[in-house]
């Protein structure tokens, strides 16, 4: 497992006695437990961040964000956790429709397998590419996990850049969530 114990730019461990992350993980244990959710480790995502350790740092930012504007910190993180839940590299793999529209449609039927999910969870992993993707999300926790989302890739992005500056970019941004 290629899995840190913190979301990507924070500096919060899941493992530690912190009410955020105690709380957060009390949320996703049961899904990251999961070995559809575990099988995300073998894809990467943004350059070397695995899609494991990128769905953890969105389902982290979301419960944060949710947090902040009012809505449902439970729904944003398991949300987050299972919104990009395919099993195939988009980069060399053909499919009928552009990924940037399936996969959405895909991963709300794969989680839906994992977990009952409400309408406000459907809605955020449906829409999570917005505005990429048509529809306008309908809830807060869709807002939290779009923004998480982009927030989170961008960190990753920084992050696995390697150099000096990608890394402050990832210690200044990721400031935002201590
Ligand atoms: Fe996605
Ligand atoms: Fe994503």
């Amino acid at each position: 497992m290629r899995l840190n114990n913190k979301a990507i730019g924070s500096k919060i461990r899941f493992d530690e006695d912190n009410p955020y992350a105690v709380e957060f993980m009390g949320y996703i244990e049961d899904l990251l437990n999961q070995p559809l959710v575990k099988k995300l480790d073998k894809f990467d995502q943004h350059f070397r961040t695995s899609r494991l350790q990128h769905c953890l740092n969105v389902a982290y930012y979301s419960y944060r964000i949710g947090l902040k504007i009012g809505a449902d910190p439970r729904e944003c993180a398991r949300a987050g956790l299972l919104h990009d839940l395919y099993w195939y590299d988009w980069h060399y793999k053909k499919t009928p429709q552009l990924h940037a529209f399936l996969h959405p449609r895909l991963a709300v039927k794969n989680a839906s397998r994992l977990a009952k999910l409400s309408h406000r969870e459907k809605d955020a992993i449906l829409k999570h590419m917005w505005p990429l993707y048509p529809g306008i999300p309908r809830y807060k926790v869709s807002y939290a996990v779009t923004m998480a989302d982009k927030y989170a890739a961008g960190l990753e992005v920084c992050y696995n850049w390697g150099s000096h500056f990608g890394t402050k970019i990832v210690s200044f941004v990721g400031g935002i969530f201590q």
